[in-house]
């Protein structure tokens, strides 16, 4: 089995190469692919990195992509011509009805109807979000959603987490600035990758603004939450947030069900989850690193009995992207799409 890796030098790639080895992936070769910037280049243990050409695309049993829409728009159709399934973890494809969007504990079948040779891969926030949605959903029945999420820097990609990195030390040198003259503070340094200063902030501003009001990131939470769950009348109401977290999101989420909710029966249904695990108050840091999503602050709502507010951590790298990656090539290979094309 060859499988080729799209954005095999970015934060994503890197992690779902790392993926592939840990968890034994049945590949005979794994071929980097990244920019024209970086095609030619050794790439540690991979060999030489190549670039997306007619020719370079071919001849690939899965190709697995993180190097954003554009690329995954350009080239996912001639891997799939060329004999492969594609993975993508871009949002290029996810909104199409000819494309699955797939969690592996949540919707697993949906991957059959795969009639483009593209399945895709959720965003990172809507990721976490949905092992506990799921699990609720299917004992008391979802009608409405409202999600706000504390976004780390590393959903930027690796630019989020180095803008974040080099800010911090500017504005820890001054504390008396962040305490008596925060805006002075704030100017100290630039941002480009995020809306605001991060370091020692929040920023509720998180992606490309809409008419609406709502930015394209909020707009996921809604679309994505409703595909996935083969729900699509779901009222969802998505407020979007960057913290300063390196790695791990976390989202609060007031969930409204047809009939009253019990707590104890709510417990049991989230522990009873695969690759879910309950805590009392999970936090983004602990969850770096983790492949598990964490789940806690579990509280009927104090005004309406049929809701249940909670609480949900996970690392956007691992289950938010690259994980979930792998662990859709991996039912691509159980459930025979793999080479089915060819
Ligand atoms: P490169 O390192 O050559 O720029 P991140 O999300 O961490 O910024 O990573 C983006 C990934 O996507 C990198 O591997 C990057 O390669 C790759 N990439 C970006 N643009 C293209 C492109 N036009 N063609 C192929 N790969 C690309």
């Amino acid at each position: 089995m060859r499988v080729a890796v799209v954005g095999a030098t970015g934060a994503v790639g890197q992690i779902m190469l790392r993926t592939l080895e840990r968890r034994g992936f049945p590949a005979d070769a794994i071929v980097p692919f990244a920019s024209e910037r970086s095609a030619g280049r050794e790439l540690d243990g991979y060999g030489v990195i190549q670039p997306l050409t007619e020719e370079t695309v071919q001849g690939y049993d899965l190709a697995l992509f993180s190097a954003g829409g554009s690329t995954s728009r350009a080239w996912a159709e001639h891997f799939v011509a060329g004999g492969a399934v594609v993975v993508d973890n871009s949002s290029a494809w996810r909104m199409d009805p000819d494309v699955p969007l797939v969690v592996s504990e949540v919707n697993p079948e949906a991957i059959d109807e795969a009639r483009k040779g593209i399945v895709a891969n959720p965003n990172c926030t809507t990721m976490v979000v949905m092992l506990p949605a799921k699990a609720l959903h299917d004992a008391f029945g979802m009608t409405a959603m409202v999600a706000t999420s504390y976004q780390a820097a590393g959903g930027a990609g690796q630019k989020g987490i180095d803008e974040l990195a080099f800010q911090v030390p500017v504005l820890h040198d001054d504390i008396e600035m962040l305490v008596n003259d925060g805006a002075q503070a704030a100017r100290r340094v630039e941002s480009s990758i995020h809306e605001n200063t991060l370091a020692y902030n929040v920023v509720p501003l998180l992606g490309t603004l809409g008419e609406n009001g709502y930015t394209d990131e909020e707009m996921k939470l809604q679309n994505e939450s409703r595909k996935i769950l083969g729900l699509p009348d779901l009222a969802v109401s998505p407020t979007c947030v960057r913290v300063p977290v390196m790695v791990g999101h976390a989202i609060e989420v007031k969930a409204t069900y047809a009939a009253e909710v019990d707590r104890d029966e709510a417990l049991e249904a989230l522990r009873a989850f695969p690759n879910l695990i309950v805590e009392d108050a999970p936090t983004p840091l602990e969850a770096a690193g983790r492949d598990e999503t964490f789940v806690g602050r579990v509280r009927v709502d104090l005004a309406d009995p049929r809701s249940l507010n909670f609480f949900v951590v996970g690392d956007n790298l691992l289950k938010g992207a690259a994980l979930n990656t792998v662990q859709i090539a991996e039912l691509a290979v159980e459930r025979g799409l793999v080479g089915a094309r060819a």
